[in-house]
Formats: structure tokens, sequence, C-alpha cells
């Protein structure tokens, strides 16, 4: 369906999350029909370009992340028609006049700040002061959304001096992510599964978010955050609230945002004794495959490329069923996914040897082949008698929805357009990430204090060998990264 006329402005337009996402994003949008040509996309960077250079930058943009099937040179051109560019200073005065004389009344219209979070005060300032925003105006602010609770709440008190909260998008891409979403379909559309949904039944759950690159070029960022901060504290924050929440009473932001905001608050302290940190170890013979400490050019460094953790939830769903989580850099594959072991029945009727009696594991695959796997045992085959052997129901979206299922979405697409339709479910709200941040923070101090140091592991492995410790002691083991 598609949306009214807008007018969305891109601060930080030339930089890198703008040319390899946002753009590429309102591109596929205007391509799928959803991005009317009276739409107005405007860049704004510090850089001295003409909207013609901006339209050139955008047509690299789209060359180099769109997919061939998409790239229609009718249709790029059209695009281009809605894009425009204003040089403008986010800490002084160029730029800010012409910037308003671009927005046009009775338009929705949204600012996206792709820029490193110490311009986001002046940015709300300034567009503010100028009187460019009205109480309809929606402003974008990308992560990392702090680095603990103090600065995030200096954050959210800095835009929050010239926004209402409904109009604050804080983006966490995860929450794009199709399958993400479908965590919640699958849960609250179906009878099947929430009544098992519980520690009665659920054994323990595990989310892994495996990664196979390595810091690449953001080694002075990453090096400052390490996983803890980068992936933990909100992606797989987020994760764990969709499978921990309770139902909220309708799909509406504030709903579920409450019922997410609830876990992190039941959250325990994660002891220290539940984490491992690791920090990965060069490919011999490879100059391209450096170690964690090569890639931050910091020898010294003690920040995480991997985290491995335990946490409990203490609510009446959730106490004794733990939940383990890990997220790393070069590791052995690219995949990420979440799965549920259920307990096993209380009582077996068949005479089988211990090692065939094995749980039902629900894995919902986020990345790659998005879908949906279930282990379930039956007979198996022949006439030897009663042999139980578990097998999966196997779904992926792409063969069971076809071409709509093949052709999954970028998470930003999604986000962009509900940023247009107002639509704030599957964005942050200021008072979920300070209660990620002060959940966080104490475990960071921890190692801090005690100057730890993460354990090195090899790349391509699936992580150091204490981690999988940590679930061999509870009897447990991890998935295979595959
Ligand atoms: C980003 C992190 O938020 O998410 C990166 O900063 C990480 O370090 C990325 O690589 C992973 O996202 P995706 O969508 O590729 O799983």
């Amino acid at each position: 369906i598609p949306v009214d006329p807008f007018d969305v402005v891109v601060f930080g337009a030339t930089g890198d999350l703008s040319t390899r996402k946002i753009l590429p994003a309102l591109y596929r949008r205007f391509f799928a029909g959803q991005i009317p040509p009276e739409a107005r996309i405007i860049g704004a960077a510090r850089t001295e370009l003409d909207a013609e250079g901006f339209r050139a930058l955008t047509r690299t943009a789209i060359a180099e992340h769109v997919g061939a099937a998409k790239r229609d040179p009718e249709q790029i051109e059209a695009f281009l028609q809605c894009v425009d560019y204003v040089p403008v200073d986010a800490t002084g005065t160029t730029g800010w006049q012409e910037l308003k004389a671009l927005i046009r009344p009775g338009v929705v219209n949204a600012f996206y700040f792709s820029v490193a979070p110490s311009l986001f005060g002046d940015l709300a300032e300034r567009l503010h002061g100028h009187g460019i925003t009205t109480d309809d105006s929606r402003i974008v602010v990308e992560k990392p959304f702090g680095r603990d609770l103090a600065s995030a709440r200096a954050l959210n008190a800095t835009l929050a001096a010239h926004f209402d909260e409904h109009q604050i998008y804080r983006i966490d891409h995860y929450l794009g992510k199709e399958t993400v979403q479908n965590l919640m379909a699958v849960r609250f559309a179906n009878i099947l599964f929430e009544p098992l949904w519980n520690s009665q039944y659920v054994d323990h759950v595990q989310i892994t978010v495996a990664e196979t690159v390595g810091v690449g070029g953001r080694g002075s960022y990453y090096d400052r955050s390490g996983a803890m901060r980068d992936m933990v504290q909100n992606h797989m924050m987020q994760l764990l609230c969709l499978i921990a929440m309770e139902p909220p009473y309708h799909f509406d932001p504030d709903a579920v945002r409450d019922e997410k905001l609830k876990v992190i608050r039941a959250l325990q302290p994660a002891a220290q004794s539940d984490i491992v940190r690791g920090q990965y170890l060069p490919v011999k013979g490879d100059p391209a495959r450096r170690g964690y400490v090569e890639d931050v050019e910091n020898p010294d460094s003690r920040s995480e490329s991997y985290i491995a953790l335990k946490v409990q939830i203490a609510n009446w769903r959730w106490q004794g069923t733990p939940f383990y989580l890990r997220t790393g850099k070069r590791l052995r594959a690219r995949t990420s996914e979440i799965a549920i072991t259920f307990k096993q029945p209380p009582h077996s009727i068949f005479d089988e040897a211990d090692d065939s009696w094995r749980e039902n594991v629900l894995v919902i695959r986020l990345q790659p082949n998005e879908g949906m796997n279930l282990k379930v045992m039956i007979k198996e085959p022949g006439p030897g008698g009663m042999r139980l052997v578990q097998v999966p129901l196997d779904m992926s979206f792409a063969e069971a929805l076809g071409e709509e299922g093949a052709d999954i979405p970028d998470a930003y697409e999604r986000l962009i357009m509900d940023v247009i339709r107002g639509n704030q479910t599957l964005f942050m709200r200021g008072d979920e990430v300070e209660a990620a941040w002060a959940w966080t923070d104490p475990i960071i101090a921890g190692w801090e204090a005690r100057g730890d140091r993460p354990q090195p592991y090899d790349s391509g492995s699936s992580g150091p060998e204490d981690a999988l410790m940590l679930m061999h002691r509870d009897g447990r083991r991890w998935r295979e990264i595959r």
C-alpha cells in the first residue's frame, strides 16, 4: 500500500550507513511502489555537494547495494527525481534556512540522524530552533544509543528537550528483520506454542548470532564497545524480550514495549562465572584475516569480539529456565537463530535406550534461510519393533511462501516505512534502552574492575573453549554453528 507523500531528511547522507542501507532501502520501497513520486528525500551533510552530485552518489549506492533484479534504469531515474541535497553544518549556522525552505508544510516529515551520537543534541536543537520541525515531525536515531546508563539518560534528556517521545524513533535494526517480527506471529497467532511457553515445559533457550566477518574498518568504534555493548545490550536483548515477554493486549507500540520492558527489568544480574568473553586470533599466513588486537590496532585491548552468557529471568513464567546467549565475530558460519529446547515427557512408555530419548526443539532461523524447524520424535520405519527417531518438521519461508518468501525486505525498508506511517512498535522506547543499560553496566564494570582479559579463540571456530563449559556444567550443549 503506497504511503502519502513525505519529506525525509537524512543527516549524514554521504556516510557509510546512508549509502549502504538507508538510500538503497528507500529506493527499494520506491521500486515496490510504496513510495510515491511526490516524496522528497533530502540528503544533508557537511560535504559541499549540489543536488546533482548527491544524485550521482545515490546512483552509485543503488548500483552497489541493490540486487540486479531491482535495478531498473527508468525506476532509478524516477527515484532520483525525488532526491535533493543541502549542505548543512550540524554544529554551525550554515544550511539551516535552505533546509527549512525545502520542507513542505502539511506533509509528513522525518529527520534521520545518521551521524555520530555526539551530534544528536546539536541537530535536535537546530531543527527545533529554526522552526523546521513541528509537533508531528519525527526523528530517527541510530545505535549506539549511549555507552552506559548515564550517557543514555543524557541522550534521552537532550532529545526530550526538543521532541516528545512519540516523535522519537530509536532504531534497532534487528526489530526490522522479517523473522524477528515473525517471532511475535508464531507466538501470538497460534494456539500451539503458548501453553508450553514457560519454565514448566521449556528446558532452556539458546540465542545465537554468529558472524564470519571480523571488525573490519570499524576498529576504533568497536574496541570501545566490544560485543556486549555492540550486540548484547541491543539486538540480543530485543530477541530475548520477544521470546520471553507476556502477550501484549494488542499489537500496539506501547502495549508491546511495556511487555518488553518488564522482561528487561526482571533480568537477574549475571554472575561473572556465567560469562565467557573471547578475542579472535589471526589466521596464519593470511594477512587479510588478522587477529582482533591487530584489527583494532590495540595490542593491549581487553574488549571482546565474542561473548557467551547465561541469563535468568526472575518472574513466574521463566523462573528456572536459563537463556544462553552468544554472539561473536570470525566464527565458523554466519548464522542467527533462536532454539527453544523443551523438556522431555515425564514418563516413557517405550523400552528405549536412554540416548534415543530426546527433547523437542523449536528452532527459529533468523538468517540465512529464514524459517522454522521443529524436532519431533516418531517411530523409525520398519518391522524392528518400536524404535524412536527424531525428525525435523522443517519450513523455509522462501519455499513455503514462494516468491514473497524469497524476497525478504531488508530491515531498514520496513523500519523507514514505519517511521513514515508513524508506527513505533518496532522502535525502542527511551525507558527500554535505559533498562537495558542498567542491566549491562554492572556486568561490564565487574570485568573492568578485575582487569579480565578475553580468551583467544581461533578464527573460523565456534568461540573459546570455556564457552562450551558454560553449557556442559549445566548438562547441556550448544547447538552447532554451521
Ligand atoms: C550491528 C553491529 O549493529 O549489527 C555490527 O554494530 C554487526 O557489529 C551487525 O555486525 C550485525 O547485523 P546483521 O544484520 O548483519 O546481523
